[in-house]
């Protein structure tokens, strides 16, 4: 069968990695792709944010089957166009993207579900907003309601901060996203991601992963879209993953089909686990990145028989199958990144690396020209290994990592330091 891709990051190239791998996949696109991608895909220049410009392509090349990779064509409506047009696609509808796409629609989401969360308040006035944080005290967490990019959320650990923020998103610098504002009750606890492919009110777990949010070591530093990534995440052991799916996971899927918007494609809970207890975070509509890039490694060719079958409304017919492995993925960004970084800088010494079911750089802001591959992005390489323990997955990528010649990149290294207890 033709697959299309949609996206251009880390996650799509690892996606587009373990499809190519199986043998159902005849020709594969991806749209808009980057110099990874490009190795082992044709790469289209396509606006993904425009379901009718992907349906028509989609038609022009006989496409049997999309994958949508981020949340913006999804809040888009991008599925339902396809959809419409007939076109198999692995991906929510607009109306279920919200569980992404507005954080006060995923509370009150788990409001009516019974879900465990944190007690939360929505404002649209700044007064009522600081009034309401005067009342609660810190520390506590002030969050744009709509996309911002994983920019929009404040957790303040004072009250002034919390103050600032109110400032801030009543003052238009989240755009749109900020004109509503959700204040929420600070959880303690270790985070993690479970992801789990759901049809209706069909589900089947799709493994875990714990991702580095911060830019350097420690924990420190800004919030980024994530520097690392390992799987599977200790923390979130069979019976929790179960309580996870019973409390939490199934209603939200039999509230959404009560709502008439039921949810297609791979629903990613971020966790809060304490006492053994897990309280849901948030909700994103599609893969982590850099979380996917440590699943697809495991997983490899099974992942296009698993996202057909959740495309198909098949998920009660098939298993994903873990080996008792470990996978690591190393960020490596622009310096500078989160904030301001230089574009096109060289990157040299890939071609040299192992290429391997156990080994792979998966690219993301890459892009080749005049021959030389240049970093094009904030995020650039997910240097990613697996192996029978955490520890030497770790070493492998690591390995990797010091073979790769790119001075003004940087990464952490100390990726999996929370499983490995150091
Ligand atoms: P989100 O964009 O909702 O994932 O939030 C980004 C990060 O903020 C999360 O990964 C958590 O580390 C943190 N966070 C969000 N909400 C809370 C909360 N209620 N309590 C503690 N930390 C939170
Ligand atoms: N790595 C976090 C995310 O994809 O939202």
């Amino acid at each position: 069968m033709n697959i299309l891709i949609l996206g251009s990051g880390g996650r799509e190239h690892s996606l587009a990695w373990a499809i190519k791998q199986n043998p159902k996949c005849d020709r594969l696109i991806c749209a808009p792709g980057n110099a990874g991608m490009d190795l082992i895909a044709d790469c289209a220049d396509l606006d993904i944010l425009d379901g009718g410009a992907v349906r028509d392509f989609c038609v022009e090349n006989a496409v049997d089957f999309v994958v949508i990779g981020p949340e913006a064509p999804l809040a888009a409506g991008v599925a339902d166009k396809l959809r419409a047009a007939g076109i198999l696609c692995f991906g929510p509808s607009q109306a279920a993207a919200r569980l992404e796409s507005s954080k006060s629609f995923t509370k009150e989401i788990c409001d009516a579900a019974k879900a465990p969360t944190a007690a939360w308040a929505r404002f649209d006035n700044a007064d009522a907003a600081r009034a309401h944080i005067r009342a609660q005290g810190a520390p506590i967490v002030v969050k744009a309601d709509g996309l911002a990019a994983g920019k929009g959320v404040i957790v303040a650990m004072t009250e002034e901060q919390a103050l600032t923020a109110i400032d801030d998103m009543f003052s238009g610098q989240f755009g749109a996203a900020g004109a509503e504002v959700v204040i929420e009750e600070f959880m303690e606890g270790e985070e993690a991601s479970f992801f789990v492919l759901c049809n209706g009110e069909t589900c089947l777990p799709m493994g875990t992963a714990q991702d580095h949010k911060r830019a350097y070591e420690g924990d420190k530093g800004p919030n980024t879209g994530g520097m690392g990534a390992y799987s599977p995440a200790p923390i979130l052991t069979d019976s929790l993953q179960e309580q996870v799916l019973d409390r939490i996971i199934r209603p939200t899927l039999r509230e959404m089909a009560r709502r008439g918007t039921p949810y297609q494609g791979v629903l990613y809970a971020g966790l809060m686990i304490a006492d053994r207890q897990a309280r849901l975070v948030e909700y994103n509509v599609r893969f982590g990145d850099p979380e996917c890039q440590v699943l697809m490694m495991r997983l490899g060719a099974q992942v296009l028989d698993l996202l057909l079958a959740c495309a198909e409304d098949r998920l009660d017919e098939v298993r994903a199958r873990f080996a008792d492995d470990h996978a690591l993925t190393v960020v490596m960004a622009a310096k500078g990144y989160p904030g301001a970084y230089e574009k096109g800088s060289e990157i040299r010494g890939l071609d040299d690396l192992p290429s391997t079911s156990s080994q792979q750089v998966f690219h993301a802001g890459t892009k080749l020209s005049d021959g030389r591959l240049r970093a094009v992005g904030g995020r650039v390489l997910n240097v990613t290994a697996r192996a029978p323990s955490l520890r030497k997955a770790r070493d492998l990528a690591y390995e990797m990592v010091d073979a790769i010649d790119w001075p003004e990149g940087f990464c952490r290294r100390d990726i999996g330091w929370r499983a490995l207890g150091e």
